[in-house]
Protein backbone atom coordinates (compact mmCIF):
# COMPACT_ATOMS: atom_id res chain seq x y z
CA UNK A 1 0.00 0.00 0.00
CA UNK A 2 1.08 3.57 -0.88
CA UNK A 3 1.51 6.10 1.91
CA UNK A 4 -0.92 8.95 1.00
CA UNK A 5 0.36 11.75 0.01
CA UNK A 6 0.56 14.54 2.54
CA UNK A 7 -0.77 17.33 0.65
CA UNK A 8 -0.83 20.22 3.82
CA UNK A 9 3.23 19.53 3.93
CA UNK A 10 4.28 20.23 0.30
CA UNK A 11 1.91 22.70 -0.97
CA UNK A 12 3.16 24.79 1.70
CA UNK A 13 6.91 24.21 0.46
CA UNK A 14 5.20 25.10 -3.09
CA UNK A 15 3.99 28.46 -1.88
CA UNK A 16 7.27 29.34 -0.26
CA UNK A 17 9.17 28.77 -3.61
CA UNK A 18 6.81 31.05 -5.19
CA UNK A 19 6.71 33.72 -2.92
CA UNK A 20 10.74 33.49 -3.33
CA UNK A 21 10.58 33.53 -7.05
CA UNK A 22 8.34 36.26 -7.39
CA UNK A 23 10.25 38.44 -4.91
CA UNK A 24 13.41 38.06 -7.11
CA UNK A 25 11.59 38.83 -10.23
CA UNK A 26 10.40 41.72 -9.43
CA UNK A 27 13.82 42.77 -8.07
CA UNK A 28 14.81 42.34 -11.26
CA UNK A 29 12.79 44.04 -13.14
CA UNK A 30 13.22 47.28 -10.92
CA UNK A 31 16.55 46.73 -12.17
CA UNK A 32 15.72 47.40 -16.05
CA UNK A 33 17.28 51.14 -16.68
CA UNK A 34 15.01 54.09 -18.33
CA UNK A 35 17.57 53.36 -21.72
CA UNK A 36 16.08 49.99 -22.12
CA UNK A 37 12.68 51.03 -21.69
CA UNK A 38 13.50 53.98 -24.63
CA UNK A 39 15.23 51.49 -26.67
CA UNK A 40 12.40 48.85 -26.54
CA UNK A 41 9.91 51.82 -27.73
CA UNK A 42 12.01 53.06 -30.08
CA UNK A 43 12.33 49.23 -31.81
CA UNK A 44 8.22 48.72 -31.25
CA UNK A 45 7.48 51.97 -33.40
CA UNK A 46 10.04 50.95 -36.04
CA UNK A 47 8.21 47.17 -36.59
CA UNK A 48 5.06 48.96 -36.35
CA UNK A 49 6.18 51.30 -39.14
CA UNK A 50 7.18 48.39 -41.01
CA UNK A 51 4.27 46.59 -40.25
CA UNK A 52 2.44 49.58 -41.71
CA UNK A 53 4.05 50.41 -45.08
CA UNK A 54 4.28 46.25 -45.26
CA UNK A 55 0.21 46.57 -44.94
CA UNK A 56 0.13 49.43 -47.71
CA UNK A 57 2.14 47.92 -50.61
CA UNK A 58 -1.35 45.60 -50.99
CA UNK A 59 -4.23 46.12 -53.03
CA UNK A 60 -5.49 49.70 -53.64
CA UNK A 61 -7.80 52.54 -52.00
CA UNK A 62 -11.48 51.19 -52.32
CA UNK A 63 -13.80 53.58 -54.36
CA UNK A 64 -17.15 54.94 -53.26
CA UNK A 65 -18.55 53.17 -55.88
CA UNK A 66 -16.66 49.46 -54.60
CA UNK A 67 -18.63 50.42 -51.41
CA UNK A 68 -21.74 51.56 -52.73
CA UNK A 69 -22.15 47.96 -54.36
CA UNK A 70 -21.95 46.48 -50.90
CA UNK A 71 -23.70 48.87 -48.71
CA UNK A 72 -27.21 47.44 -49.53
CA UNK A 73 -28.89 47.71 -45.81
CA UNK A 74 -32.25 48.75 -45.54
CA UNK A 75 -32.94 49.73 -41.69
CA UNK A 76 -36.47 48.83 -40.42
CA UNK A 77 -37.65 52.66 -41.21
CA UNK A 78 -36.82 52.17 -44.89
CA UNK A 79 -33.49 54.04 -44.80
CA UNK A 80 -31.27 52.50 -47.61
CA UNK A 81 -34.65 51.74 -49.99
CA UNK A 82 -33.52 51.94 -53.63
CA UNK A 83 -35.35 53.94 -56.10
CA UNK A 84 -37.68 51.64 -58.37
CA UNK A 85 -41.47 50.13 -57.88
CA UNK A 86 -43.34 46.76 -58.33
CA UNK A 87 -46.54 45.67 -58.64
CA UNK A 88 -48.34 42.48 -57.10
CA UNK A 89 -49.02 40.85 -60.59
CA UNK A 90 -45.33 41.58 -61.92
CA UNK A 91 -44.33 39.78 -58.52
CA UNK A 92 -46.57 36.67 -58.69
CA UNK A 93 -44.76 36.28 -62.68
CA UNK A 94 -40.94 36.23 -60.95
CA UNK A 95 -42.27 34.54 -58.00
CA UNK A 96 -43.12 31.24 -60.25
CA UNK A 97 -40.07 31.71 -62.42
CA UNK A 98 -37.87 32.39 -59.70
CA UNK A 99 -38.88 31.13 -56.51
CA UNK A 100 -41.91 28.74 -57.18
CA UNK A 101 -39.27 25.64 -56.96
CA UNK A 102 -37.88 26.08 -53.87
CA UNK A 103 -40.46 27.90 -51.89
CA UNK A 104 -43.72 26.40 -53.44
CA UNK A 105 -45.86 27.50 -56.25
CA UNK A 106 -47.93 29.52 -53.23
CA UNK A 107 -45.10 30.37 -51.09
CA UNK A 108 -46.07 27.26 -48.88
CA UNK A 109 -42.80 25.84 -48.50
CA UNK A 110 -40.56 22.90 -49.98
CA UNK A 111 -36.67 23.00 -49.59
CA UNK A 112 -37.32 26.85 -48.72
CA UNK A 113 -39.33 27.80 -46.17
CA UNK A 114 -42.89 28.73 -45.59
CA UNK A 115 -43.36 32.00 -46.89
CA UNK A 116 -47.26 32.66 -46.68
CA UNK A 117 -50.23 31.34 -44.09
CA UNK A 118 -49.38 31.29 -40.67
CA UNK A 119 -51.21 34.18 -39.66
CA UNK A 120 -52.41 33.52 -35.92
CA UNK A 121 -50.74 30.64 -34.85
CA UNK A 122 -47.83 32.30 -33.00
CA UNK A 123 -49.47 31.50 -30.00
CA UNK A 124 -50.85 28.30 -30.88
CA UNK A 125 -48.95 24.91 -29.64
CA UNK A 126 -47.91 24.68 -33.42
CA UNK A 127 -46.44 28.63 -34.39
CA UNK A 128 -46.20 29.08 -37.90
CA UNK A 129 -43.13 31.63 -38.23
CA UNK A 130 -43.63 33.14 -41.42
CA UNK A 131 -42.93 36.70 -43.05
CA UNK A 132 -46.73 37.30 -42.69
CA UNK A 133 -46.91 35.72 -39.40
CA UNK A 134 -43.83 36.55 -37.98
CA UNK A 135 -41.86 39.43 -39.39
CA UNK A 136 -41.89 42.53 -37.33
CA UNK A 137 -41.12 44.66 -40.55
CA UNK A 138 -41.88 44.89 -44.94
CA UNK A 139 -38.75 46.12 -45.18
CA UNK A 140 -36.58 43.57 -44.39
CA UNK A 141 -38.30 41.34 -46.51
CA UNK A 142 -36.59 43.85 -49.29
CA UNK A 143 -33.32 43.73 -47.65
CA UNK A 144 -34.15 39.87 -46.96
CA UNK A 145 -35.01 38.85 -50.80
CA UNK A 146 -32.28 41.79 -52.85
CA UNK A 147 -29.23 40.20 -49.88
CA UNK A 148 -29.92 36.47 -50.81
CA UNK A 149 -33.24 35.51 -52.54
CA UNK A 150 -33.10 33.27 -55.27
CA UNK A 151 -30.81 31.23 -52.91
CA UNK A 152 -28.67 30.10 -56.25
CA UNK A 153 -28.27 33.26 -57.23
CA UNK A 154 -28.30 36.01 -54.65
CA UNK A 155 -27.75 39.60 -55.81
CA UNK A 156 -29.19 38.77 -59.21
CA UNK A 157 -32.63 40.52 -59.05
CA UNK A 158 -33.05 44.26 -59.75
CA UNK A 159 -34.79 46.78 -57.56
CA UNK A 160 -38.60 46.72 -59.27
CA UNK A 161 -38.06 43.11 -59.40
CA UNK A 162 -37.66 42.72 -55.74
CA UNK A 163 -40.34 45.62 -54.74
CA UNK A 164 -43.01 43.28 -57.07
CA UNK A 165 -41.78 40.19 -55.12
CA UNK A 166 -42.53 41.75 -51.82
CA UNK A 167 -45.45 43.31 -53.05
CA UNK A 168 -46.76 39.66 -54.37
CA UNK A 169 -45.59 37.83 -50.70
CA UNK A 170 -47.27 40.59 -48.64
CA UNK A 171 -50.48 40.47 -50.89
CA UNK A 172 -50.99 36.77 -50.44
CA UNK A 173 -50.38 36.87 -46.82
CA UNK A 174 -53.72 39.38 -46.55
CA UNK A 175 -51.02 42.76 -45.83
CA UNK A 176 -51.70 44.56 -48.62
CA UNK A 177 -54.26 44.87 -52.09
CA UNK A 178 -54.29 43.58 -54.74
CA UNK A 179 -53.58 46.62 -56.67
CA UNK A 180 -50.60 47.42 -54.72
CA UNK A 181 -47.70 48.87 -55.96
CA UNK A 182 -44.64 49.55 -53.48
CA UNK A 183 -41.78 51.48 -53.50
CA UNK A 184 -39.76 52.91 -51.11
CA UNK A 185 -41.93 55.11 -49.50
CA UNK A 186 -45.15 52.88 -49.37
CA UNK A 187 -43.39 49.70 -48.45
CA UNK A 188 -41.50 51.61 -44.92
CA UNK A 189 -45.16 52.40 -44.40
CA UNK A 190 -46.66 49.14 -44.28
CA UNK A 191 -47.56 47.97 -40.26
CA UNK A 192 -47.21 44.09 -40.41
CA UNK A 193 -49.27 42.54 -38.10
CA UNK A 194 -46.60 40.87 -35.22
CA UNK A 195 -45.03 44.61 -35.32
CA UNK A 196 -45.72 44.63 -31.65
CA UNK A 197 -45.31 40.94 -30.86
CA UNK A 198 -41.31 41.85 -29.73
CA UNK A 199 -39.69 42.88 -26.49
CA UNK A 200 -36.45 43.84 -25.94
CA UNK A 201 -34.07 41.40 -24.27
CA UNK A 202 -33.14 43.57 -20.94
CA UNK A 203 -30.39 41.03 -19.72
CA UNK A 204 -26.81 42.59 -20.19
CA UNK A 205 -25.09 40.80 -23.11
CA UNK A 206 -27.38 38.68 -24.35
CA UNK A 207 -28.63 38.76 -27.79
C1 LIG B 1 -32.76 27.09 -54.64
C2 LIG B 1 -33.82 27.24 -53.67
C3 LIG B 1 -34.40 28.62 -53.44
C4 LIG B 1 -34.85 29.52 -54.36
C5 LIG B 1 -34.86 29.40 -55.87
C6 LIG B 1 -35.36 30.64 -53.61
N1 LIG B 1 -35.22 30.42 -52.27
FE1 LIG B 1 -35.79 31.67 -50.78
N2 LIG B 1 -35.00 30.41 -49.39
C7 LIG B 1 -34.40 29.19 -49.69
C8 LIG B 1 -33.85 28.63 -48.47
C9 LIG B 1 -33.08 27.33 -48.35
C10 LIG B 1 -34.14 29.56 -47.45
C11 LIG B 1 -33.74 29.49 -45.98
C12 LIG B 1 -32.36 30.14 -45.91
C13 LIG B 1 -31.80 30.20 -44.53
O1 LIG B 1 -32.53 30.03 -43.54
O2 LIG B 1 -30.58 30.49 -44.43
C14 LIG B 1 -34.89 30.64 -48.06
C15 LIG B 1 -35.38 31.74 -47.36
C16 LIG B 1 -36.16 32.72 -47.92
C17 LIG B 1 -36.82 33.78 -47.18
C18 LIG B 1 -36.77 33.95 -45.65
C19 LIG B 1 -37.92 33.19 -45.03
C20 LIG B 1 -37.93 33.21 -43.51
O3 LIG B 1 -39.03 33.20 -42.93
O4 LIG B 1 -36.86 33.21 -42.90
C21 LIG B 1 -37.46 34.56 -48.08
C22 LIG B 1 -38.29 35.79 -47.79
C23 LIG B 1 -37.22 34.00 -49.39
N3 LIG B 1 -36.42 32.89 -49.25
C24 LIG B 1 -37.71 34.53 -50.58
C25 LIG B 1 -37.37 34.02 -51.83
C26 LIG B 1 -37.77 34.65 -53.07
C27 LIG B 1 -38.61 35.90 -53.19
C28 LIG B 1 -37.23 33.89 -54.09
C29 LIG B 1 -37.28 34.15 -55.57
C30 LIG B 1 -36.65 35.35 -56.04
C31 LIG B 1 -36.52 32.78 -53.47
N4 LIG B 1 -36.64 32.90 -52.11
C32 LIG B 1 -35.90 31.78 -54.18
C33 LIG B 1 -34.32 28.59 -50.92
C34 LIG B 1 -34.64 29.18 -52.12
Amino acid sequence: MREPVRFGASKSKTMRALLAWVTASSLLAGCSSSFDATRDAQSAAAAQARWRSSVDAIGKPVSEADLSAWNIDVAPNGHGLPDGSGDVATGGRIFAAKCAACHGAKGEGLIGDQLIGGAGTLTTANPKRTVGSYWPYATTLFDYINRAMPYNAPQSLSADEVYALSAWILNRNGIVPDDARLDAHSLAAIRMPNRDGFVPDPRPGKL
